[in-house]
């Protein structure tokens, strides 16, 4: 416990060491409210073009800064690189290039369909952006998670960056997420949607069985974590409700939930909220 609360503030005096000399660079290109606050915006605000389909490749990537400014001074600030790739499922995905550890960026590697991190080892599944190896991986969601762009596919297969959930270098943000449910809830209302369950807290499995059985949600996929050592973990993952006791901690669950559900898991304090794919 002691060593875990050493790293977490060595973790956070060395961020706030580093954000200040990242601010005092950029301050003299940058409205301080539009900077502090934009990572939080979600979709609708900006629409960057970013590539099209017909050249761009399953499993391939590509690094691009957002939004860009056509500065190459300012674009070129790691705070402003996204990696977009095209995922072996077809699904295209791009969050900030910026690890959620202690900022280093990280690269995506085809041959092992994974992000991984060149500073401490952290490992992250491309499908969801949330870390599953190394420091990053060790810390509570949504901090082990990074910051996704909400994407556009225009019919001629035109790719946009519609605007960002999260805020760059810590994680998710929750509250950005919980409107992107709510506008796409909206406008599709009768879609089950597929997403995560992510609790805030490890819970035994029966509690989590009874919570999911209690908003409608079916199991899909669970993942789990067992800690082997202050410095270790290691994550387990399973199908269905059958295997999911095999898990010390259960910390999130892929599962699939009619509309009228996401509400009812934001309003409960044991979870944080879904988040759709
Ligand atoms: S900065 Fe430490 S693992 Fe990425």
């Amino acid at each position: 416990m002691a060593f875990k609360l050493m790293a977490e503030r060595r973790r956070t005096l060395l961020k706030a060491a580093l954000g200040s000399s990242l601010l005092v660079t950029l301050a003299p290109f940058l409205s301080w409210g539009g900077y502090l606050y934009r990572p939080e915006a979600t979709s609708g605000q900006i629409r960057q073009r970013l590539i099209n389909l017909k050249d761009f490749p399953v499993n391939s990537k590509l690094t691009f800064p957002f939004p860009a400014t056509g500065d190459p001074t300012v674009d070129s600030d790691p705070f402003r690189q996204y990696i977009l790739v095209h995922l072996p499922s077809g699904d295209l995905k791009a969050y900030s290039k910026v690890c959620v550890h202690l900022w280093c960026l990280y690269d995506y590697f085809p041959e092992k369909r994974q992000f991984q991190c060149p500073c401490h080892g952290s490992i992250y599944n491309p499908d969801t952006g949330v870390a599953t190896k190394g420091p990053a991986s060790l810390q509570p969601y949504p901090t082990n998670s990074l910051p996704e762009l909400n994407l556009e596919v225009d019919p001629d297969g035109t790719i946009y960056a519609t605007g960002l959930r999260g805020r760059i270098g810590y994680g998710r943000e929750w509250r950005a997420e919980a409107a992107w449910i709510q506008q796409r809830q909206s406008s599709s209302p009768n879609t089950p949607v597929t997403g995560y369950v992510v609790f805030r807290d490890p819970l035994p499995p029966d509690n989590i069985l009874s919570l999911i059985r209690g908003v409608d949600a079916k199991i899909v996929k669970w993942y789990g974590y067992v800690d082997k050592s202050p410095t270790e973990r290691e994550w387990l993952t399973g199908e269905g409700e059958q295997n999911i006791t095999s898990a010390t901690a259960v910390y999130g669950v892929d599962a699939s939930a009619t509309p009228s559900s996401h509400l009812k898991l934001l309003e409960n304090p044991q979870i944080i909220l879904i988040l759709p794919r």
